[in-house]
């Protein structure tokens, strides 16, 4: 059980509109796709690692976890420096209890990947969120490689895995635009002999091959005549340890990015954010909606390019939100919702199902917490048709809607925004979920000026 599901009492939190606008100047956590890849790679490197700006997330604590279940060295300085002893590749030991993924899917398919060509068993646990998420988009390529799978029906975990050594290269085409998936296959790949290739129809974000190339793996991009990215990597290879430094985390810095551009008055910085173009869908779409965003002090960091965004509050105007961006926005529909509601005119979006896999249905939790709080949502199966308030408070009614977060850390911070474009406040029914990924974040909206 994972910390935030086994603390005793759900806490509950209201959010109101500020008297004020918001402002100053925030950091968010650490990117948390790179944080978990950030210790997985470096616990198949041969030697000593070292991790600056570690997201110290429950999800990224549930990988570190796992891996030092499987032999590999993982500690903390004072100074926040993560260090990691790295096993090498294929030099992962058989654990001895079920590995607890938490709420995280990033470290179950990953995990996954990388088990499927160790010759070990593995049990795969974690919380009810976790439990109802689809794992045969791992299981289906990684059993490809010779990965043998006992699942729940559904393919959920519970999930008990046996990898084979040595796993069997494959060439294999993404039937779902999935950068979990892409990424497992290739960290199978790692430790198969030959050469693994993953054919990717739509780009994902694309830090596993970044970050990989950079600890020494054999790895190439092509893209053939349709525009698909084909990613190559040889297998049986030695990972070099590294010295990283890991960027701001652009799907957390949306959140006061949002709440700066809802809230009049405000004029709020947000520095050190990831600015990889993978992840960035989300600014270039408010930027559509007329948002004032700028950028300043770029830079490249560990080989990311990062930023710092000052967003002041902006007049937006609803936009049909092209499909093809969604996987550089995948994390961020809920708080573009909440922008969407304060729009004027009408915003739509299409091409969404993978919304409804992830930590909760997020199209119908979004679609039901909106309405309550006053905006006016249609939702179809893809995607949510979103008519603005124009820029006024969204009017819920007398009383402060409460919102269930499902156990959601997403929806968690999208209604805690929300609240704050509210003429009766939202109160979020438990605001433990945040844990996962943004430690910090009600004090992070208090220091701006937030009122609850
Ligand atoms: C992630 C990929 C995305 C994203 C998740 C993190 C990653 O999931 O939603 O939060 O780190 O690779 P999918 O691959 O399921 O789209």
């Amino acid at each position: 059980m994972t910390a935030h599901a086994a603390a005793s009492q759900p806490q509950p939190a209201t959010f109101r509109a500020p008297a004020e606008g918001l402002t100053g100047s925030v950091t968010v956590p650490g990117d948390k796709s790179i944080s978990h890849r950030a210790l997985m790679f470096s616990a198949l490197a041969v030697g000593h690692s070292t991790v600056e700006g570690l997201l110290e997330g429950e999800d990224v604590l549930a990988t570190a976890a796992a891996l030092r279940a499987m032999g590999a060295r993982i500690e903390r300085d004072d100074s926040g420096v993560w260090h990691i002893d790295g096993v090498g590749v294929g030099g992962l030991l058989q654990p001895e209890t079920a590995l607890d993924m938490g709420n995280s899917g990033t470290s179950t398919r990953l995990l996954m990947g990388l088990l499927a060509s160790h010759d070990l068993t593995a049990t795969f646990i974690g919380d009810a969120s976790l439990s109802k998420r689809p794992m045969g988009r791992v299981i289906d390529p990684l059993s490809l490689m010779g990965a043998d799978f006992t699942a729940r029906p559904g393919g959920c975990l519970p999930l008990t895995m046996r990898g084979l050594v040595p796993a069997v290269p494959i060439e294999y085409r993404l039937p779902v635009a999935s950068a979990q998936v892409k990424s497992a296959v290739l960290l199978a790949g790692l430790n198969a002999p030959g050469i693994t290739r993953v054919i990717e129809p739509e780009a994902t974000r694309d830090h596993s091959e970044r970050m990989l190339k950079g600890f020494g793996a054999d790895l190439t991009v092509e893209q053939d005549a349709s525009g698909a990215r084909i990613i190559s990597i040889r297998g049986e290879a030695e990972l070099k340890p590294q010295k990283i430094i890991v960027p701001g985390d652009p799907s957390s810095a949306a959140f006061p990015v949002v709440a700066a551009l809802i809230t009049p008055g405000s004029d709020v910085t947000v520095t050190n954010v990831g600015m990889n173009p993978t992840r960035t869908g989300l600014f270039r779409m408010l930027e559509a909606m007329g948002a004032d965003l700028t950028y300043h002090n770029e830079r490249e960091v560990g080989g990311e390019p990062v930023a710092d965004i000052r967003a002041r509050a902006s007049r937006l105007t609803g936009i049909d939100v092209p499909p093809d961006i969604a996987p550089s926005m995948i994390d961020e529909f809920p708080i573009f919702f909440v922008a969407a509601s304060m729009a004027e005119g009408t915003t739509r979006t299409t091409g969404l199902e993978e919304l409804r896999v992830k930590e909760s249905d997020r199209l119908a939790l979004m679609a039901q917490g909106l309405a309550r709080t006053g905006a006016r949502v249609e939702e179809q199966t893809d995607g949510l048709t979103i008519t603005g308030s124009g820029g006024e408070p969204l009017k819920g009614g007398n009383q402060t809607p409460v919102i269930a977060a499902n156990l959601d850390h997403r929806i968690a911070m999208s209604f805690a925004v929300a609240g704050g474009a509210s003429a009766s406040g939202v109160t979020v029914d438990d605001m433990r979920p945040v844990a996962t990924s943004f430690p910090g974040f009600e004090a992070m909206l208090h220091s701006l000026g937030a009122e609850s």
